[in-house]
C-alpha cells in the first residue's frame, strides 16, 4: 500500500513537472544548466553589463534587484524599460546595443529564470 502511493505522487509530480516545463521560456537542469537560448540571454547581460549597476546576482545595487522586479514587471515593460532606458532614474538605453536588442527574449528569459528562483545560480552553463 505504502509503495502504491508514493508511486502515484511520484506519477503525479512527473506530470506537475512536464506542464511546467512545456509552459516556459526556459529549461534548465540542477539549477545552472540551461538551454542554447537561455545561454545566450546570459552572455548577453554579461556582454552589457548589466551586473554593473544590478549586481552580479541580480539582487540589486545602484539599479534595483532584478529577482524582485521581474515579478511583477511584464515582458512588455521589460522591453520598453531596456530599450528605452530611465535616463533621468540612471537605467540606460540599450536601444543602440545590437546584441541585445537581438537577444531581447533569451535575455528576459534567463533574468525570469532567475526571479522565478528556478536558475538558482547567477552564473549559468550549457547543458549537454
Ligand atoms: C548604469 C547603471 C545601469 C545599467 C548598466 C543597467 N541598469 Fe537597469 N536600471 C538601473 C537603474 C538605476 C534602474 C531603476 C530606474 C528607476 O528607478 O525607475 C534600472 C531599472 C531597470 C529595470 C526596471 C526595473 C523595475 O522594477 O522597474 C530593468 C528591467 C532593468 N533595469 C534591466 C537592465 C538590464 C537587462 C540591463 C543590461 C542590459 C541593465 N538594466 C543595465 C541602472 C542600470
Amino acid at each position: 500500500m505504502k509503495l502504491t502511493i508514493s508511486a502515484l505522487f511520484l506519477a503525479l509530480a512527473c506530470v506537475a513537472t512536464a506542464q511546467a516545463q512545456s509552459s516556459k521560456l526556459y529549461t534548465v537542469v540542477d539549477g545552472y544548466k540551461v538551454d542554447a537560448e537561455t545561454m545566450k540571454g546570459f552572455r548577453t547581460w554579461r556582454a552589457a553589463a548589466c551586473d554593473r549597476c544590478h549586481g552580479a546576482n541580480q539582487e540589486g545595487m545602484v539599479g534595483p534587484s532584478l529577482i524582485e522586479s521581474l515579478k511583477v514587471l511584464s515582458k512588455d515593460d521589460f522591453v520598453k524599460v531596456v530599450r528605452d532606458g530611465r535616463l533621468e532614474k540612471g537605467m540606460q538605453s540599450f536601444g543602440n546595443s545590437k546584441q541585445v536588442m537581438d537577444n531581447m527574449d533569451q535575455l528576459y528569459a534567463y533574468l525570469k529564470g532567475r526571479s522565478d528562483g528556478a536558475i538558482t545560480r547567477a552564473k549559468v552553463e550549457p547543458a549537454p
